[in-house]
């Protein structure tokens, strides 16, 4: 007889005593309760992000059209790992409950902007930060004062409300806001926290504090020169008078 149409042996059942199987399906529903639960509060975080990037998108648009400029280069999101989530809230001592997640954890929902310029950070920021649904909860710059290591960006936390069918949620979100050279940076720089043993990881930190610094007055610099294209006399002033020709620059971001 082929060995496939051989009758294996049955597996012996295994037996459950009443007092097991109650056991199981509480421990089965208590698993599905916190699944389920965690899964909506994620959805929530996931939805409070949407509604700081379109706030952001909003404002690069009108900005676009007002001033013929992008302050946004790019825009990225994430939501923060199941397990960076227990990992961080096992470090600070934190009861691994949902209340003191929302509590504490300020980065579940997390948000980075890009922008060309120093001063467009700042323009970014302030006009998120002025929308009277938007609650500053903190701010930490470290572009005026830079981190140790040499690292950069503007930091806020922010809480806004959230509206679904039967409830609003006020919600916490992360914004990171930074140039694109101090972007490049930290992408490298936060390799190193992931390589266990280093060759020469002294001259590794040095060298990168050195970069940091080179970024630092390259990114004044690119800014100290578009003020300066922005602010010299027009040579085709004259055309510029033109409304078909002013207009013409106009880009109106219809359509992705
Ligand atoms: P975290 O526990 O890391 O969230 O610190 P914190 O709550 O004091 O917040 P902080 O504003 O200092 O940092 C928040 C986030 O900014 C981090 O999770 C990183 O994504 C980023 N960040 C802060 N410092 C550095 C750094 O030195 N290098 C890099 N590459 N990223 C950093
Ligand atoms: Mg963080």
């Amino acid at each position: 007889m082929p060995d496939l149409l051989k009758k294996t042996s049955p597996e012996p059942l295994q037996v459950y005593s009443d007092t097991d199987v109650t056991e199981i399906v509480e421990n089965a529903s208590l698993f599905l309760d916190q699944a389920v639960q965690y899964q909506e509060l994620m959805m929530m975080y996931d939805c409070a992000i949407k509604e700081v990037r379109t706030k952001l998108e909003v404002l690069n648009s009108e900005f676009s059209v007002r001033y013929q400029r992008n302050p946004i280069e790019f825009i990225s999101s994430r939501i923060k790992k199941p397990v960076s989530i227990v990992r961080k809230m096992r470090q600070r001592g934190l009861p691994l409950t949902f209340s003191s997640l929302e509590q504490n954890l300020n980065d579940v929902a997390g948000i980075r902007v890009i922008c060309s310029f120093i001063d467009d950070i700042y323009a970014v920021a302030d006009m998120l930060i002025r929308q009277d649904d938007v609650t500053l909860l903190e701010k930490k710059d470290y572009i005026k004062s830079p981190k140790e290591n040499g690292y950069r960006s503007l930091h806020l936390i922010v809480e806004i409300p959230v509206f679904f069918s039967d409830h609003k949620r006020d919600m916490k979100v992360e914004v990171q806001i930074r140039t694109i050279a101090m972007d490049f940076w930290a992408s490298l720089e936060h390799q190193l926290k992931y390589k266990k043993s280093i060759e020469d990881e002294e001259e590794i930190i040095k060298e990168l504090r050195e970069c940091a610094d080179t970024i630092a007055a390259t990114d004044a610099r690119m800014l100290s020169i578009r003020n300066r294209i922005h602010t010299s006399p027009n040579r085709e002033a004259a055309k510029e008078d033109d409304p078909i020709i002013r207009y013409e620059k106009i880009q109106i971001p219809f359509g992705h």
